[in-house]
Protein backbone atom coordinates (compact mmCIF):
# COMPACT_ATOMS: atom_id res chain seq x y z
CA UNK A 1 0.00 0.00 0.00
CA UNK A 2 2.76 2.39 1.00
CA UNK A 3 4.49 1.85 -2.32
CA UNK A 4 1.35 2.54 -4.26
CA UNK A 5 0.87 5.77 -2.36
CA UNK A 6 4.43 6.79 -3.08
CA UNK A 7 3.97 6.05 -6.76
CA UNK A 8 0.85 8.17 -6.94
CA UNK A 9 2.65 10.97 -5.11
CA UNK A 10 5.57 10.80 -7.53
CA UNK A 11 3.24 10.86 -10.46
CA UNK A 12 1.48 13.97 -9.20
CA UNK A 13 4.68 15.78 -8.40
CA UNK A 14 5.96 14.96 -11.88
CA UNK A 15 2.80 16.39 -13.35
CA UNK A 16 3.11 19.54 -11.27
CA UNK A 17 6.79 19.90 -12.17
CA UNK A 18 6.21 19.62 -15.89
CA UNK A 19 3.33 22.02 -15.67
CA UNK A 20 5.50 24.56 -13.88
CA UNK A 21 8.50 24.19 -16.19
CA UNK A 22 6.26 24.64 -19.19
CA UNK A 23 4.84 27.82 -17.66
CA UNK A 24 8.28 29.21 -16.93
CA UNK A 25 9.57 28.25 -20.36
CA UNK A 26 6.54 29.96 -21.85
CA UNK A 27 7.23 33.14 -19.89
CA UNK A 28 10.96 32.94 -20.59
CA UNK A 29 11.56 35.91 -18.37
CA UNK A 30 14.00 35.40 -15.58
CA UNK A 31 15.84 37.78 -13.37
CA UNK A 32 18.83 37.21 -11.14
CA UNK A 33 18.90 37.84 -7.40
CA UNK A 34 20.73 40.91 -6.06
CA UNK A 35 24.50 40.51 -5.68
CA UNK A 36 26.76 40.89 -2.66
CA UNK A 37 23.93 40.95 -0.16
CA UNK A 38 25.37 41.56 3.31
CA UNK A 39 24.53 42.81 6.80
CA UNK A 40 26.90 45.54 7.92
CA UNK A 41 27.35 46.59 11.57
CA UNK A 42 28.52 50.21 11.78
CA UNK A 43 29.04 49.89 15.54
CA UNK A 44 25.74 51.49 16.56
CA UNK A 45 24.87 48.73 19.04
CA UNK A 46 22.05 47.22 17.01
CA UNK A 47 21.34 49.62 14.19
CA UNK A 48 22.41 47.56 11.18
CA UNK A 49 22.67 48.25 7.49
CA UNK A 50 21.46 45.70 4.92
CA UNK A 51 23.25 46.30 1.62
CA UNK A 52 23.28 44.78 -1.88
CA UNK A 53 24.18 45.39 -5.51
CA UNK A 54 21.93 45.16 -8.59
CA UNK A 55 21.55 41.70 -10.16
CA UNK A 56 23.61 40.60 -13.16
CA UNK A 57 22.28 40.91 -16.72
CA UNK A 58 19.84 43.71 -16.07
CA UNK A 59 20.39 45.23 -19.52
CA UNK A 60 17.39 43.24 -20.85
CA UNK A 61 15.12 45.34 -18.65
CA UNK A 62 16.44 48.78 -19.37
CA UNK A 63 12.98 50.29 -19.53
CA UNK A 64 12.10 48.96 -16.10
CA UNK A 65 12.64 50.20 -12.60
CA UNK A 66 13.31 47.04 -10.75
CA UNK A 67 12.40 46.65 -7.13
CA UNK A 68 13.68 44.52 -4.29
CA UNK A 69 11.67 42.69 -1.73
CA UNK A 70 13.61 42.49 1.52
CA UNK A 71 12.67 40.34 4.47
CA UNK A 72 14.50 40.34 7.80
CA UNK A 73 14.11 39.36 11.42
CA UNK A 74 15.91 38.48 14.59
CA UNK A 75 16.50 34.74 14.65
CA UNK A 76 13.78 33.16 16.86
CA UNK A 77 11.21 35.85 16.21
CA UNK A 78 7.94 34.78 14.64
CA UNK A 79 7.47 37.29 11.88
CA UNK A 80 9.56 38.63 9.06
CA UNK A 81 9.49 42.35 8.41
CA UNK A 82 8.95 42.96 4.72
CA UNK A 83 10.14 46.01 2.80
CA UNK A 84 9.79 46.77 -0.91
CA UNK A 85 12.40 49.26 -2.07
CA UNK A 86 14.21 50.55 -5.14
CA UNK A 87 17.31 51.47 -3.10
CA UNK A 88 20.40 49.37 -2.57
CA UNK A 89 20.41 49.53 1.22
CA UNK A 90 18.04 49.52 4.16
CA UNK A 91 18.73 50.25 7.84
CA UNK A 92 16.87 49.11 10.91
CA UNK A 93 17.40 48.26 14.57
CA UNK A 94 17.98 44.71 15.77
CA UNK A 95 18.39 42.97 19.07
CA UNK A 96 22.06 41.98 19.03
CA UNK A 97 21.56 39.56 21.91
CA UNK A 98 20.30 37.33 19.11
CA UNK A 99 21.35 36.65 15.55
CA UNK A 100 19.89 38.42 12.56
CA UNK A 101 18.77 36.86 9.30
CA UNK A 102 17.69 38.51 6.08
CA UNK A 103 16.83 37.60 2.52
CA UNK A 104 16.18 39.59 -0.59
CA UNK A 105 15.01 39.00 -4.13
CA UNK A 106 14.58 41.05 -7.26
CA UNK A 107 11.08 41.96 -8.48
CA UNK A 108 10.19 42.81 -12.04
CA UNK A 109 6.93 44.73 -12.11
CA UNK A 110 4.17 43.38 -14.44
CA UNK A 111 4.51 46.12 -17.06
CA UNK A 112 8.08 44.93 -17.75
CA UNK A 113 7.11 41.33 -18.28
CA UNK A 114 3.97 41.43 -20.36
CA UNK A 115 1.61 40.73 -17.52
CA UNK A 116 2.92 38.77 -14.58
CA UNK A 117 5.30 39.84 -11.85
CA UNK A 118 8.61 38.03 -11.98
CA UNK A 119 10.74 37.30 -8.93
CA UNK A 120 14.31 36.11 -8.65
CA UNK A 121 15.57 33.49 -6.25
CA UNK A 122 16.43 34.69 -2.75
CA UNK A 123 19.85 35.93 -1.65
CA UNK A 124 20.40 35.32 2.02
CA UNK A 125 22.60 36.77 4.75
CA UNK A 126 22.98 36.36 8.49
CA UNK A 127 24.75 38.33 11.18
CA UNK A 128 25.73 37.18 14.63
CA UNK A 129 27.90 38.97 17.17
CA UNK A 130 30.27 36.15 18.10
CA UNK A 131 29.17 35.35 21.66
CA UNK A 132 31.87 36.00 24.23
CA UNK A 133 31.86 34.81 27.80
CA UNK A 134 29.31 32.65 29.57
CA UNK A 135 25.65 33.56 30.06
CA UNK A 136 26.34 34.04 33.80
CA UNK A 137 28.64 37.00 33.19
CA UNK A 138 25.82 39.09 31.66
CA UNK A 139 24.40 41.87 33.77
CA UNK A 140 20.96 41.30 35.30
CA UNK A 141 17.84 43.33 36.00
CA UNK A 142 18.62 46.29 33.80
CA UNK A 143 16.29 49.12 34.73
CA UNK A 144 16.15 52.43 32.87
CA UNK A 145 13.92 55.36 33.85
CA UNK A 146 13.68 58.73 32.12
CA UNK A 147 12.86 60.94 35.11
CA UNK A 148 10.49 63.77 34.27
CA UNK A 149 11.46 63.46 30.58
CA UNK A 150 14.79 65.02 31.55
CA UNK A 151 17.22 62.70 33.32
CA UNK A 152 17.93 59.19 32.11
CA UNK A 153 19.20 56.79 34.71
CA UNK A 154 19.95 53.10 34.21
CA UNK A 155 20.95 50.58 36.82
CA UNK A 156 21.78 46.88 36.80
CA UNK A 157 23.12 44.06 38.92
CA UNK A 158 26.30 42.11 38.22
CA UNK A 159 26.02 38.73 36.54
CA UNK A 160 24.67 35.77 38.46
CA UNK A 161 27.34 33.88 40.36
CA UNK A 162 30.10 36.28 39.41
CA UNK A 163 32.72 36.03 42.17
CA UNK A 164 35.52 37.84 40.43
CA UNK A 165 35.96 41.52 39.73
CA UNK A 166 34.31 42.75 36.54
CA UNK A 167 34.51 46.25 35.29
CA UNK A 168 31.17 46.77 33.50
CA UNK A 169 30.85 49.56 30.95
CA UNK A 170 27.81 51.10 29.32
CA UNK A 171 27.72 52.44 25.76
CA UNK A 172 24.78 54.15 24.09
CA UNK A 173 23.83 55.43 20.70
CA UNK A 174 20.85 57.02 18.95
CA UNK A 175 20.38 58.65 15.56
CA UNK A 176 22.11 62.00 15.95
CA UNK A 177 25.27 60.78 17.69
CA UNK A 178 28.41 60.25 15.58
CA UNK A 179 29.40 57.10 17.39
CA UNK A 180 28.56 54.87 20.34
CA UNK A 181 29.39 56.87 23.47
CA UNK A 182 30.47 55.59 26.85
CA UNK A 183 28.61 56.57 30.00
CA UNK A 184 30.34 59.66 31.44
CA UNK A 185 29.03 59.28 35.02
CA UNK A 186 28.80 55.79 36.51
CA UNK A 187 26.96 54.90 39.70
CA UNK A 188 29.34 52.75 41.72
CA UNK A 189 29.10 50.36 44.64
CA UNK A 190 32.39 49.12 46.09
CA UNK A 191 34.19 50.43 43.04
CA UNK A 192 31.98 48.43 40.67
CA UNK A 193 29.81 50.15 38.07
CA UNK A 194 26.16 49.32 38.70
CA UNK A 195 24.46 52.19 36.91
CA UNK A 196 24.78 55.22 34.72
CA UNK A 197 23.62 58.82 34.98
CA UNK A 198 23.28 60.04 31.42
CA UNK A 199 24.11 63.57 30.36
CA UNK A 200 21.50 65.76 28.65
CA UNK A 201 20.30 63.83 25.59
CA UNK A 202 19.59 66.28 22.81
CA UNK A 203 16.85 65.36 20.29
CA UNK A 204 16.55 61.80 21.55
CA UNK A 205 12.77 61.27 21.80
CA UNK A 206 10.74 59.13 19.42
CA UNK A 207 13.86 57.33 18.22
CA UNK A 208 15.33 53.98 19.04
CA UNK A 209 17.82 54.33 21.85
CA UNK A 210 20.48 51.61 21.87
CA UNK A 211 22.44 50.48 24.90
CA UNK A 212 25.16 47.91 25.32
CA UNK A 213 26.57 46.93 28.68
CA UNK A 214 29.75 44.94 28.27
CA UNK A 215 32.76 44.63 30.47
CA UNK A 216 36.17 43.25 31.08
CA UNK A 217 37.86 41.20 33.75
CA UNK A 218 41.36 39.79 34.10
CA UNK A 219 40.40 36.17 33.82
CA UNK A 220 37.05 35.92 32.03
CA UNK A 221 35.30 37.15 28.91
CA UNK A 222 32.10 39.05 29.61
CA UNK A 223 28.91 38.49 27.63
CA UNK A 224 27.56 41.88 26.47
CA UNK A 225 23.85 42.75 26.89
CA UNK A 226 21.97 44.85 24.37
CA UNK A 227 18.84 46.95 24.93
CA UNK A 228 16.63 49.02 22.64
CA UNK A 229 13.89 51.35 23.82
CA UNK A 230 12.43 54.75 23.11
CA UNK A 231 12.89 57.35 25.80
CA UNK A 232 9.32 58.70 25.76
CA UNK A 233 8.12 55.23 26.78
CA UNK A 234 10.06 55.05 30.05
CA UNK A 235 9.21 58.49 31.46
CA UNK A 236 8.44 58.71 35.17
CA UNK A 237 6.99 62.16 35.93
CA UNK A 238 7.13 64.02 39.21
CA UNK A 239 4.01 63.74 41.38
CA UNK A 240 1.45 66.56 40.98
CA UNK A 241 1.40 69.19 43.71
CA UNK A 242 -0.72 72.06 45.10
CA UNK A 243 -3.77 69.86 45.62
CA UNK A 244 -7.00 71.53 46.54
CA UNK A 245 -10.33 70.08 47.54
CA UNK A 246 -13.42 72.25 47.41
CA UNK A 247 -16.78 71.06 48.61
CA UNK A 248 -19.16 72.69 46.15
CA UNK A 249 -22.35 71.62 47.85
CA UNK A 250 -23.66 68.62 49.70
CA UNK A 251 -23.43 66.47 46.56
CA UNK A 252 -20.30 67.45 44.75
CA UNK A 253 -16.60 67.91 45.38
CA UNK A 254 -14.12 69.66 43.15
CA UNK A 255 -10.55 68.30 43.12
CA UNK A 256 -7.76 70.29 41.58
CA UNK A 257 -3.98 70.06 41.40
CA UNK A 258 -1.17 71.55 39.40
CA UNK A 259 0.71 69.55 36.83
CA UNK A 260 4.28 68.57 37.68
CA UNK A 261 6.99 71.10 36.90
CA UNK A 262 9.23 70.35 33.93
CA UNK A 263 9.30 69.87 30.19
CA UNK A 264 6.32 67.50 29.84
CA UNK A 265 3.46 69.27 28.00
CA UNK A 266 0.09 69.44 29.76
CA UNK A 267 -1.59 67.38 27.04
CA UNK A 268 0.77 64.45 27.73
CA UNK A 269 -0.47 63.68 31.25
CA UNK A 270 -2.90 61.20 32.61
CA UNK A 271 -3.70 61.39 36.32
CA UNK A 272 -4.86 58.74 38.68
CA UNK A 273 -6.88 59.98 41.63
CA UNK A 274 -7.42 58.03 44.81
CA UNK A 275 -10.39 59.50 46.59
CA UNK A 276 -11.47 58.55 50.08
CA UNK A 277 -14.82 59.42 51.58
CA UNK A 278 -14.84 58.37 55.23
CA UNK A 279 -14.07 54.62 54.86
CA UNK A 280 -14.72 54.22 51.14
CA UNK A 281 -11.87 54.55 48.68
CA UNK A 282 -12.02 54.49 44.91
CA UNK A 283 -9.72 55.26 42.05
CA UNK A 284 -10.38 57.12 38.85
CA UNK A 285 -8.34 58.65 36.02
CA UNK A 286 -8.51 61.83 34.00
CA UNK A 287 -6.37 63.74 31.52
CA UNK A 288 -7.41 67.13 32.96
CA UNK A 289 -5.87 68.55 36.08
CA UNK A 290 -9.17 68.81 37.87
CA UNK A 291 -12.18 66.61 38.35
CA UNK A 292 -15.64 66.74 39.91
CA UNK A 293 -16.63 63.90 42.12
CA UNK A 294 -20.08 63.11 43.42
CA UNK A 295 -20.20 62.41 47.11
CA UNK A 296 -21.75 59.17 48.21
CA UNK A 297 -23.35 60.84 51.18
CA UNK A 298 -23.88 64.46 52.10
CA UNK A 299 -23.09 63.57 55.68
CA UNK A 300 -19.57 62.26 55.17
CA UNK A 301 -17.18 63.62 57.77
CA UNK A 302 -13.90 63.45 55.92
CA UNK A 303 -12.90 63.63 52.24
CA UNK A 304 -9.32 63.03 51.14
CA UNK A 305 -7.53 62.53 47.86
CA UNK A 306 -4.10 62.07 46.35
CA UNK A 307 -2.91 62.04 42.75
CA UNK A 308 -0.16 60.54 40.67
CA UNK A 309 0.76 61.18 37.06
CA UNK A 310 1.93 59.32 33.98
CA UNK A 311 2.59 60.13 30.34
CA UNK A 312 -0.57 59.30 28.37
CA UNK A 313 -1.15 57.38 25.13
CA UNK A 314 -1.18 60.56 23.04
CA UNK A 315 2.51 61.07 23.77
CA UNK A 316 3.95 57.60 24.30
CA UNK A 317 3.20 53.89 24.07
CA UNK A 318 3.99 53.32 27.69
CA UNK A 319 5.04 55.09 30.87
CA UNK A 320 5.78 54.75 34.55
CA UNK A 321 3.47 56.14 37.24
CA UNK A 322 4.95 58.91 39.36
CA UNK A 323 5.04 58.63 43.14
CA UNK A 324 1.79 59.60 44.86
CA UNK A 325 1.38 63.26 45.80
CA UNK A 326 0.86 64.37 49.38
CA UNK A 327 -2.67 63.83 50.63
CA UNK A 328 -5.17 66.66 50.73
CA UNK A 329 -8.16 66.40 53.06
CA UNK A 330 -11.32 68.16 54.01
CA UNK A 331 -13.07 67.61 57.32
CA UNK A 332 -16.65 68.40 58.06
CA UNK A 333 -16.88 71.77 59.88
CA UNK A 334 -19.43 70.57 62.46
CA UNK A 335 -16.80 70.16 65.13
CA UNK A 336 -15.64 73.72 64.47
CA UNK A 337 -19.16 75.06 64.90
CA UNK A 338 -19.47 73.13 68.10
CA UNK A 339 -16.18 74.55 69.24
CA UNK A 340 -17.23 78.08 68.37
CA UNK A 341 -20.56 77.53 70.13
CA UNK A 342 -18.81 76.56 73.34
CA UNK A 343 -15.87 78.88 73.06
CA UNK A 344 -17.66 82.14 72.40
CA UNK A 345 -19.42 82.45 75.79
CA UNK A 346 -16.29 81.21 77.46
CA UNK A 347 -14.27 83.88 75.72
CA UNK A 348 -16.76 86.55 76.74
CA UNK A 349 -16.67 85.46 80.35
CA UNK A 350 -12.90 85.39 80.36
CA UNK A 351 -12.74 88.83 78.86
CA UNK A 352 -15.14 90.17 81.42
CA UNK A 353 -13.16 88.65 84.27
CA UNK A 354 -9.98 90.11 82.87
CA UNK A 355 -11.51 93.53 82.59
CA UNK A 356 -12.79 93.47 86.12
CA UNK A 357 -9.44 92.30 87.43
CA UNK A 358 -7.69 95.10 85.58
CA UNK A 359 -10.07 97.65 86.91
CA UNK A 360 -9.64 96.34 90.41
CA UNK A 361 -5.91 96.36 90.09
CA UNK A 362 -5.96 99.87 88.74
CA UNK A 363 -8.06 101.04 91.59
CA UNK A 364 -5.82 99.30 94.12
CA UNK A 365 -2.79 100.93 92.53
CA UNK A 366 -4.34 104.33 92.88
CA UNK A 367 -5.07 103.66 96.56
CA UNK A 368 -1.54 102.40 97.14
CA UNK A 369 -0.16 105.45 95.39
CA UNK A 370 -1.98 107.84 97.70
CA UNK A 371 -0.77 105.86 100.72
CA UNK A 372 2.81 105.99 99.49
CA UNK A 373 2.57 109.64 98.78
CA UNK A 374 1.34 110.26 102.25
CA UNK A 375 4.16 108.18 103.70
CA UNK A 376 6.65 110.10 101.62
CA UNK A 377 5.29 113.35 102.91
CA UNK A 378 5.71 112.08 106.46
CA UNK A 379 9.32 111.07 105.67
CA UNK A 380 10.13 114.39 104.11
CA UNK A 381 8.77 116.04 107.22
CA UNK A 382 11.06 113.87 109.28
CA UNK A 383 13.97 114.86 106.97
CA UNK A 384 13.43 118.47 107.67
CA UNK A 385 13.38 117.66 111.34
CA UNK A 386 16.85 116.11 111.13
C1 LIG B 1 6.36 41.48 -24.55
O1 LIG B 1 5.64 41.05 -25.66
C2 LIG B 1 6.07 41.64 -26.88
C3 LIG B 1 5.12 41.21 -27.97
O2 LIG B 1 4.40 40.07 -27.64
C4 LIG B 1 7.51 41.24 -27.13
O3 LIG B 1 7.95 41.82 -28.33
C5 LIG B 1 8.38 41.68 -26.00
O4 LIG B 1 9.69 41.25 -26.18
C6 LIG B 1 7.81 41.14 -24.70
N1 LIG B 1 8.58 41.67 -23.63
C7 LIG B 1 9.31 40.94 -22.80
C8 LIG B 1 10.01 41.69 -21.74
O5 LIG B 1 9.36 39.77 -22.91
C1 LIG C 1 32.15 47.39 24.66
O1 LIG C 1 31.39 47.94 23.60
C2 LIG C 1 31.96 49.09 23.00
C3 LIG C 1 30.99 49.63 21.99
O2 LIG C 1 30.62 48.68 21.07
C4 LIG C 1 33.30 48.76 22.39
O3 LIG C 1 33.89 49.90 21.85
C5 LIG C 1 34.21 48.17 23.48
O4 LIG C 1 35.42 47.76 22.91
C6 LIG C 1 33.53 46.99 24.15
N1 LIG C 1 34.33 46.59 25.29
C7 LIG C 1 34.67 45.34 25.50
C8 LIG C 1 35.49 45.07 26.68
O5 LIG C 1 34.33 44.46 24.74
C1 LIG D 1 -28.82 65.17 52.76
O1 LIG D 1 -29.62 64.51 51.83
C2 LIG D 1 -30.91 64.18 52.27
C3 LIG D 1 -31.61 63.36 51.21
O2 LIG D 1 -30.96 63.42 50.01
C4 LIG D 1 -31.67 65.45 52.58
O3 LIG D 1 -32.92 65.13 53.05
C5 LIG D 1 -30.88 66.24 53.61
O4 LIG D 1 -31.53 67.49 53.87
C6 LIG D 1 -29.46 66.47 53.17
N1 LIG D 1 -28.73 67.07 54.28
C7 LIG D 1 -27.99 68.17 54.11
C8 LIG D 1 -27.23 68.63 55.34
O5 LIG D 1 -27.92 68.78 53.07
Amino acid sequence: MAFVHLDVLCFYSLLICTAFSSVSSNAEIKVNPPQDFEIVDPGYLGYLSLQWQPPLFLDKFEECTIEYELKYRNIDSEDWKTIITKNLHYNDGFDLNKGVEAKIHTLLPPHCTNGSEVQSLWSEATYWKSPQGSQETKIQEMDCVYYNWQYLLCSWKPGMGVHFHISYQLFYWYDGLDHATQCPDYIKVDGQNIGCRFPHLEASDYKDFYICVNGSSDSHSIRPSYFIFQLQNIVKPLPPDYLSLTVKNSEEVNLKWSMPQGPIPAKCFIYEIEFTEDDTTWVTTTVENEIRIARISNESQQLCFLVRSKVNIYCSDDGIWSEWSDEQCWKDDIWKETLVFFLTPFAFVSLFVLLVTCLLLYKQKAVLKTIFQRKKEVFSHQDTFC
